[in-house]
């Protein structure tokens, strides 16, 4: 096992009803003049949004709003959000919906205090202060209510990059797993198919004897190979909907990654995907993924094999281990493409000859160096078959 730090210091409030407790949070952790952000309108349509200006109202919170954070979150509406809580003095930010609300939200956080352009924080430097951030969670997917990460895209170049920091962690996080119960299917399938991602960027690892991590990520993956299924089928099961949402906290705020590298290729890869055609990132992870553990299976055909035993209840061939993990990675694919993911390019919408300028933004944009590093360093070229394989 690696040496680690590991600072996770998020106030969850789980269950039922959990987000009349938002003021009594805000307050809690300083706030007395807010940002409420949100998306396209799931929240004003489900009475979220509603409930959540009342709780703030009855602790006699002052509060001003910006909705319109799109799906795969662009850099326009964060330097509004930047402008708009320096004009009204915002010392609180609270982010009501998915993933894209809460970056944004961090990507604002960050912003306002900071004398510079925020996207330098997605070209490499590190957040080291930020305004502080609440969520109220709408989605199990991105795991950002528990995580020192922000994605977002910048419109010039359509670059889509991520920036971190245990300063974006958020104060509170509000997880009702009832909110996410009107989650059309699709978008079900996509989250679980994100927290499967994360789990696997970190189970392909180089470091040895880091049994704890394994095991921990393999529990995380049996309860969304057994819930994943349940919540399609019935998107009101509260118990699985719980279940599900509680595993994409644990899969991101990284009890599962410390003291082992992790690879973190098949999310850049993706990103472009979003990036150049607004597909759901879960839907762009499960074309990417089988692709990816297909290119780098031989580096290490036990951890793929492992997983394939462990998870998908393959049994092991030891003449043949490489037979094992093929099968694991079907066995991945098939589950994914089962809750009604897509499985190549055409059914995500991308195009074959768009892949010269996939791999081009993919390597060098923005300041990159023309490879990629993880699990196994990727080239342009390895890039480039790893994208022909989805078509
Ligand atoms: O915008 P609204 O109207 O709210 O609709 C959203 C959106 O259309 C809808 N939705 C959310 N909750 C709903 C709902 N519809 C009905 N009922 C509800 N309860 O779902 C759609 C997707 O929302 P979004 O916030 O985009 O989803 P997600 O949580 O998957 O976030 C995706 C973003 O997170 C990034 C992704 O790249 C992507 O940009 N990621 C962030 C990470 C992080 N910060 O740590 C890590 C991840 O790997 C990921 O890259
Ligand atoms: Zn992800």
């Amino acid at each position: 096992m690696e040496n680690f730090t590991f600072y996770s210091p998020t106030y969850f409030v789980f269950g039922k009803n959990s987000e009349t407790q938002t003021g009594d949070m805000i307050k809690r952790f300083g706030g007395s003049k807010v940002l409420i952000h949100y998306g396209g309108g799931s929240v004003v349509r489900s009475g979220l949004l509603d409930r959540v200006k009342e709780s703030l109202k009855s602790g006699n919170i002052e509060y001003v709003e910006l909705g319109g954070v799109k799906p795969n979150p662009r850099s326009g509406l964060v330097y509004e959000g930047i402008e708009l809580c320096r004009k009204e003095k915002v010392d609180f930010i609270l982010a009501v919906g998915g993933g894209s609300t809460i970056d944004s939200s961090k990507a604002i956080a960050a912003g306002v205090v900071y004398d510079g352009d925020f996207w330098d924080f997605y070209s490499g430097k590190l957040i080291e202060e930020a305004l502080p951030v609440g969520t109220i969670l709408t989605i199990a997917a991105a795991g950002s209510e528990g995580s020192p990460d922000s994605v977002i895209t910048k419109e010039e170049g359509m670059f889509k990059r991520g920036a971190t920091g245990d300063a974006i962690r958020p104060k509170f996080s509000i997880l009702n797993p009832a909110l996410t119960q009107t989650l059309p299917p699709f978008q079900s399938a996509a989250g679980i198919t994100d927290i499967m991602a994360h789990l696997y960027e970190r189970y392909l690892t180089n470091s040895t004897e880091v049994e704890v991590t394994d095991r921990l990520i393999e529990a995380l993956l049996l309860t969304m190979k057994h819930e994943g299924p349940r919540v399609i089928e019935n998107p009101d099961n509260y118990e699985a909907r719980a279940n599900i949402m509680w595993a994409g906290m644990m899969a991101h705020n990284n009890s599962c990654g410390v003291g082992r590298t992790q690879d973190w290729n098949s999310h850049d890869i993706e990103h472009e995907l979003s990036a150049l055609y607004d597909c759901a990132h879960g839907a762009g992870l499960a074309v990417t993924m089988p692709a990816v553990f297909r290119y780098v299976m031989k580096h290490n055909v036990m951890r793929f094999a492992q997983a394939a035993v462990r998870v998908w209840g393959c049994s092991m061939d030891f003449e043949h281990p490489e037979v094992t993990a093929l099968e694991g990675i079907k066995a991945l694919s098939d589950f994914l493409t089962g809750l009604g993911m897509p499985k190549n390019f055409s059914e995500l919408g991308a195009k074959e000859e768009d892949i010269p300028a996939l791999v081009e933004s993919l390597c060098c944009g923005n300041g990159r160096d023309g490879k990629l590093s993880g699990f196994v360093t990727l080239d342009k070229e390895d890039c480039t078959k790893i994208y022909k394989m989805m078509i």
